[in-house]
């Protein structure tokens, strides 16, 4: 927008400066590291008008409280807290937007990350040389002193198939460190996932090719207190931002777990049948019904775990989900009993009808639950 016309820009330029830098840390339970953090940027950033941004999503640690604090003193700090709210990508978004500088950061709390980079990374960006520079572990020069084998092999894997699969080409495309322009940024930010914490990837995936992108070494330093956040939860989310964007968006992860908590449901179902029908001696429809009610409540746990993890049910919609969840079923149950008693009646195979049954089921299951159980 034309600055001249641009509301607001009449006003005259306040006493202290306008920031240059916005370094955006995103924080879980890091009571006993933000302060040293904000220390240590103190220093390295001398003689540069920066300000940080911590987004805290309510750690029960209360490290919002700590950064108040901080920012109580010091007017270049603010603490973004969310509640009801989870996810590193997310909170490095949205502490991205919510800053002003031309130039955001994105550092870890927990001192891993080399913050007496940023300088060099700032004058990379403010000379134009590049749009985004990235801290990395996988280049020469790059030196790690807090990662286990186990991890450093995990990590190494997942980096390979992302920039395979994805065709990326910096080096480390999952470093949590890196600097980026904001207005790069602010066109990019409309299709990042805010799951999991992967948003460099998400970042330079989205771009396709178009973010001039320089990678630094770094020495990735041993966590001070506190412990890691990244779980199977986080990795699972990983392969699902690959398989997305590998497929451009046509296969999402959510589809593949549906279908094969469908097939674990099948066999859930097909187990219940064979005991109600040669355990219990039950008439076939009624054998048949148990299978699709067991698997239902099955597939309905599986899939508040797994498939809609981000959207999971807790409490009291919980309850109301399952019950959602019967109700939406309960059509789809006659259809199955219906689809399987017409099968069996031609052709007495009972893992024939069962199958063609809970097959039914399954469908039924998988279009309806997204619209009425697990709802945005
Ligand atoms: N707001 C918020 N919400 N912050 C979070 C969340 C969350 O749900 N989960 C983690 N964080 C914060 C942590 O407090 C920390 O400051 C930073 O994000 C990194 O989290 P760690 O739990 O320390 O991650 P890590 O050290 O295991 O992972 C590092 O390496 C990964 C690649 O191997 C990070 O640099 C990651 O960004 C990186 O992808
Ligand atoms: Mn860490």
């Amino acid at each position: 927008m034309n600055e001249a016309i641009r509301p607001g820009s009449d006003i005259p330029q306040k006493a202290s400066p306008a920031p240059e830098l916005s370094v955006v840390v995103p924080t879980f339970n890091e009571r006993d590291n933000v302060t040293v953090l904000y220390r240590r940027l103190e220093a390295v950033l001398a003689g540069i008008a920066w300000e940080v941004v911590f987004v805290d999503d309510n750690s029960p640690d209360g490290t919002w409280d700590v950064v108040r604090a901080l920012a109580q003193r010091d007017s270049r700090v603010r603490c973004v807290r969310r509640i009801g709210r989870r996810g590193l990508s997310g909170a490095c978004i949205e502490g991205i937007l919510a800053s002003s500088a031309p130039y955001a950061a994105v550092i870890d709390a927990d001192l891993q990350h080399d913050e007496t980079q940023l300088p060099k990374m700032l004058s990379l960006l403010a000379s134009g040389q590049a749009e985004l520079v990235v801290g990395s572990r996988y280049i020469e020069g790059y030196k790690s002193e807090g990662f286990n084998k186990q991890r450093a092999g995990a990590s190494a894997l997942a980096t390979e198939l992302a920039r395979k699969a994805l065709r990326v080409e910096i080096a480390d495309p999952m470093s949590g460190f890196f600097m980026v322009r904001r207005d790069r940024f602010e066109q990019l930010a409309p299709k990042l996932s805010v799951h999991g914490f992967k948003i460099l990837l998400d970042l330079v995936a989205s771009a396709n090719g178009t973010l001039r992108a320089i990678e630094i070494p770094y020495t990735f330093g041993e966590r001070q207190h506190g412990e890691s956040k990244l779980d199977s939860m986080v990795a699972l989310d990983f392969l699902g931002l690959v398989l997305a964007k590998f497929t451009n968006d046509a296969v999402s992860l959510r589809f593949l777990l549906f279908a094969m908590v469908g097939g674990i449901g099948l066999v859930v179902h097909l187990t219940t049948l064979f005991i109600s029908l040669e355990l219990f001696k039950e008439p076939f429809a009624e054998a048949q019904a148990s299978g699709a009610i067991v698997a239902m409540t099955s597939n309905f746990v599986l899939n508040n775990f797994l498939t809609y993890r981000d959207q999971r049910l807790k409490g009291f919609a919980l309850l109301r989900g399952l019950i959602a969840f019967y109700i939406v079923c309960s059509v789809g149950l006659l259809a199955n009993v219906g689809v399987a008693f017409s099968v069996y009646d031609q052709e007495p195979i009972w893992w024939l009808a069962g199958a063609a049954g809970a097959l039914m089921g399954v469908v039924w299951n998988y279009a309806m639950s997204g619209l009425f159980v697990w709802r945005k």
